[in-house]
């Protein structure tokens, strides 16, 4: 049984894994527990520093680079390391994420609307891509994409350009999951609901949020908390090990059922603003 889900001697990227107590951080402290060997990535180095240190104390054989995503050459020059010392690609991670100041999309500068695609629509496609060059030529692989429930339904509260970014982030996983299924490569998606990261901690203490915002989030939680990042790591390893070499193309909602509950468009909606 645990050969099925075993990670040992698998290679696992994660981008968006600086030690900030976020997701990406936590799946890549997770990926080590289960043993696979990583390469992570983040575009704050020192908070990347941070993690590195972090697998080195567990034993895990890991190393850190520096990477933003948004930029193909960056990009580039970290799948061509992972090729030259890791020598395979066994699971890619995608996680960074762009967020613009909220505001009504009328009032949506361009350049907010395009930098939060470049970073949470263009990265993955990017990182994908360099993957799958990888995943070809050794015949297999899973590439695991972090969505939202923001890309389901619709939230409102100035969320609009990245909520199309995650829901063309669930279509980009479907679209390669079929393209690559006779090739070994899967390929599926984490939907998040609300998880308890820094930048939803960073709201903690204004009153607005504790006193609209938060009841209505947390109204649209059936287990009536904040999901924690660890939350996200058993799914993540279930989807990236062999007990899931059928599962391709999943949108796997990790939200206590507020998908179930469609809660994301209904019972998260805070009134206008
Ligand atoms: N936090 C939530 O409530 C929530 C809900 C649903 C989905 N998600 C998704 O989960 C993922 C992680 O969210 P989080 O809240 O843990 O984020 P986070 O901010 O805690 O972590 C994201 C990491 O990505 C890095 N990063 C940002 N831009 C980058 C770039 N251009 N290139 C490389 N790295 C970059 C950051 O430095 C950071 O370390 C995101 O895709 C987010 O959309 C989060």
């Amino acid at each position: 049984m645990s050969r099925l889900f075993s990670m040992s001697g698998k290679v696992v990227l994660v981008t968006g894994a600086g030690a900030n107590g976020g997701i990406g951080h936590a799946l890549a402290l997770g990926f080590a527990e289960a043993e696979a060997q990583l390469v992570v990535a983040d575009i704050d180095a020192e908070g990347l520093d941070q993690t590195l240190r972090q697998l080195q104390a567990c034993g895990t054989k890991a190393r850190a680079l520096p990477c933003d995503i948004s930029d193909g050459e960056q990009v580039a020059a970290l799948f061509a390391s992972v090729a030259a010392e890791e020598g395979r690609l066994d699971v890619l991670v995608n996680v960074p994420f762009a967020f613009p100041s909220r505001v009504k999309p009328h009032q949506l500068a361009f350049e907010d609307w395009q930098r939060t695609l470049d970073v949470s629509l263009s990265g993955y496609f990017r990182c994908c891509q360099q993957a799958l060059a990888l995943m070809l030529a050794q015949g297999g692989g899973s590439i695991i994409n972090i969505g939202s429930n923001a890309g389901v339904s619709a939230l409102g509260r100035g969320a609009m350009p990245y909520a199309c970014a995650k829901a063309a982030v669930h279509q980009l996983t479907r679209e390669l999951a079929v393209e690559y299924a006779g090739q070994g490569i899967r390929c599926n998606a984490l939907l998040p609901a609300q998880v308890l990261t820094p930048g939803l901690k960073a709201h903690l203490n204004d009153p607005d949020f504790q006193q609209r915002v938060l009841p209505a989030i947390l109204k649209g939680l059936p287990q009536g908390k904040l999901l924690e990042p660890e939350d996200l790591v058993g799914p993540a390893l279930f989807l990236a090990s062999d007990a899931a070499r059928a599962v391709n193309g999943a949108l796997l909602p990790v939200d206590q059922g507020n998908t179930a509950l469609n809660a994301g468009g209904s019972h998260n909606w805070t009134g206008p603003q």
